[in-house]
């Protein structure tokens, strides 16, 4: 039997692709849909293309009727894994307990950062750091916790800033390692 996986999105889904890509070779793992809390995402788009089913649970008011709903799926399709893929929302303690009930697991929700955390969480890591002059910056793998990127680190990998580097071509170096790392860690379930 295949391990479920649900990718968590809102955006472009570059990440969410890279994961697709990967799963289509592997035989132990399956992404079973793909969530949104954003009807325009683009990353509904390219979950479609592969044929992966898509789920959009807006907003609330009530953030726990909007992640009531978001387990209902969960459950529904015996998800084991959440890949957080560039999901603008924060996880509440009570989601995230009440999967660990369901997984019988609580180290089952992960995401991936463009920065070397603790620096630069949330939004728009790579400009900042780059604004910053940083020497280096990078990308963490981590577990989900309740708080904004300050989950438990499973790995982290540094990517220079050339002297002459522009912010964007910085950016594809470091969007480039971000799949390769949450694709390897894709990989590496096969074998658990
Ligand atoms: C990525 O940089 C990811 O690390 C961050 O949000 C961005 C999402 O990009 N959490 P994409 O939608 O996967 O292209």
């Amino acid at each position: 039997m295949k391990k479920r996986i649900a990718i968590f999105a809102s955006g472009n889904g570059s990440n969410a692709e890279a994961l697709m890509k990967r799963a289509v070779d592997l035989s132990r793992v399956e992404i079973s849909f793909v969530l949104s809390d954003q009807p325009g995402a683009g990353v509904l788009t390219r979950a479609e293309k592969f044929g992966v089913k898509t789920y959009v649970v807006p907003k609330e008011a009530l953030k726990a009727a909007q992640e009531k709903k978001v387990l209902a799926l969960l459950e529904e399709h015996k998800i084991e894994w959440i890949f957080l893929a560039g999901y603008m929302r924060l996880l509440s303690a009570d989601f995230l307990g009440k999967f660990a009930e369901m997984t019988g697991d609580s180290s089952r929700v992960v995401n991936i950062h463009p920065s070397l955390l603790p620096a630069y969480p949330g939004i728009d890591s790579i400009v900042r750091a780059y604004n910053d002059r940083v020497g280096e910056s990078g990308v963490t793998l981590h577990f989900v916790d309740e708080g904004m990127d300050t989950g438990k680190m499973i790995r982290q990998e540094r990517v220079t800033l050339g002297v002459n580097e522009s912010l964007p071509e910085w950016q594809v170096r470091i969007h480039a390692l971000e799949h390769q790392m949450y694709t390897d860690f894709l990989s590496s379930l096969e074998g658990k």
